[in-house]
């Protein structure tokens, strides 16, 4: 056998060439991550110092100074200027230049920017937990959608039935009209409706 052969020699080159990739990656990718987690951490580090007692810890807001979420669509940078010029409030000299940058680019990654908002609260109902009728819903909805149709009519509310009896025979069908709120309230003699002339009388609403 011929040790040093031109193949042997092809592949063990090639093993080193990857293995020296890898290496190279694992090395800078390590220093880059550590890069930015320093950074985030200096933000981090800023905010709780300076912000998160008007704004919370995760931005979640604090009664009474400032109760809504700190949530927005403005980029790191018009993030950093309002910052500059404005917060901490009453004394913005407190962040500034750099600081502001650092603190604004933590909170846009945390919790701020709507991506931000989208990781920390991804929607509640999945997929497979939809009931029947709100997936066959969806499939209805999606279906029209590709029709260009209108999803939502102009009727709005919910369908109001009075009934001049117990139960929901068609022939006791005194009132029926669409409503935008459920409200009923009850006149002197116990009825919802004029129309209703007994005591006993049924009332439905449907729709969604
Ligand atoms: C003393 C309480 C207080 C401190 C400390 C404070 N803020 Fe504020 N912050 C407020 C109030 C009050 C507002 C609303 C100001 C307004 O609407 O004019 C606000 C508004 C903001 C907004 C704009 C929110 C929006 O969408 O309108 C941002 C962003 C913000 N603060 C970031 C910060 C940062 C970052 C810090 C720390 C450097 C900080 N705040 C420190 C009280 C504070």
């Amino acid at each position: 056998m011929k040790f040093c052969n031109k193949n042997f020699r092809k592949t063990f080159l090639r093993d080193w060439l990857i293995i020296g990739c890898l290496v190279f990656f694992t090395f800078t990718g390590n220093r880059l991550s550590g890069k930015v987690c320093a950074q985030s951490r200096q933000g981090e580090k800023i905010y709780l110092q300076k912000c998160a007692k008007c704004h919370g810890r995760r931005g979640e807001g604090v009664e009474p100074v400032y109760p809504e979420p700190l949530v927005g669509d403005l980029s790191i940078k018009e993030l950093a200027e309002y910052i500059e010029e404005t917060m901490p409030e009453k004394k913005p000299e407190e962040c500034v230049g750099p600081e502001a940058t650092e603190v604004a680019k933590h909170i846009h990654y945390q919790f701020y920017s709507i991506t931000a908002q989208a990781r920390n609260k991804p929607p509640r109902v999945a997929f497979s937990r939809l009931t029947n009728r709100q997936y066959r819903n969806c499939v209805a909805d999606l279906a029209l959608s590709f029709q260009g149709e209108r999803r939502i009519g102009t009727k709005r509310g919910l369908t109001l039935r009075h009934y001049k009896n117990r139960g929901l025979n068609k022939n006791n069908l005194v009132v029926e009209k669409l409503v935008p709120v459920v409200d009923i309230s009850f006149d002197k003699e116990g009825k919802p409706d004029e129309k209703i002339e007994f005591e006993k009388f049924t009332t439905t609403w449907k729709g969604s």
